[in-house]
């Protein structure tokens, strides 16, 4: 099915895979095994057309909501899960990182053992909502893991990181920092409950 035939206009940023995405479905793919997938509920914020959500569902997660402000980009992964045989496992939902987290159906914020966001930051507004969320998060969950992926020219990476920083402001806080996937140790125990992926775009490879 081609975009045009969804009846709207396309908002570009929500209809790509973007290079972030790629690198978190392979995160997944190399850090996690399928048992402990099996038992994990993956939530995707600014999902866009969805690669990581949808790879999380075909690597054997028990649950996977995919969410965005966009109802294009919830539309196309709506429509790839059911192409791929997903809909019982991967759920949609419009979650606005900008907005006041409800309890009630306009914003609420999903519960899950692993919280995605890639390539998010479109502005600094975004990219502090996203950081009001992670901590939200933190504060609620003893167990989830938040990683967040972006490349190395989203300059509003630096807002998220800088909120962050000062939400931690202990050793957590002042080990944050940017680092390429090869250098995130995530089987560690120790591991922080919040990674930041940074890549350089030319180097992700697509196929
Ligand atoms: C550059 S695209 C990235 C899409 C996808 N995550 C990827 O990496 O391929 C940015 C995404 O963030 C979403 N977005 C922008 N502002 C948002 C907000 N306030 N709340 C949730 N999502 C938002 C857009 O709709 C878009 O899908």
């Amino acid at each position: 099915m081609d975009l045009e035939d969804y009846g709207q206009p396309a908002n570009f940023l929500a209809s790509q895979v973007w290079p972030s995405a790629r690198v978190a479905a392979i995160a997944m793919e190399q850090q996690l095994s399928a048992k402990a997938l099996s038992s994990m509920t993956v939530c995707e914020f600014g999902c866009g057309p969805g690669l990581p959500s949808l790879t999380a569902a075909k690597l054997g997660a028990q649950n996977v909501v995919a969410t965005d402000l966009d109802p294009l980009a919830l539309e196309l992964v709506q429509k790839a899960s059911e192409e791929q045989g997903f809909q019982h496992v991967l759920q949609t939902q419009r979650f606005d990182l900008t907005g006041d987290v409800l309890d009630d159906n306009k914003n609420r914020l999903p519960e899950a053992d692993l919280y995605l966001l890639s390539d998010v930051f479109e502005s600094k507004q975004v990219a502090l909502g996203a950081a009001r969320v992670t901590c939200q998060i933190l504060h609620k969950s003893q167990n989830a893991r938040i990683w967040v992926f972006a490349q190395s020219d989203r300059a509003c990476r630096e807002d998220y990181l800088e909120a962050m920083r000062k939400q931690h402001q202990d050793k957590e806080g002042s080990r944050l920092e940017w680092l390429p996937m090869d250098q995130h140790d995530i089987r560690q125990q120790s591991t922080s409950k919040l990674l930041l992926f940074d890549l350089d775009e030319t180097t992700v490879a697509y196929g």
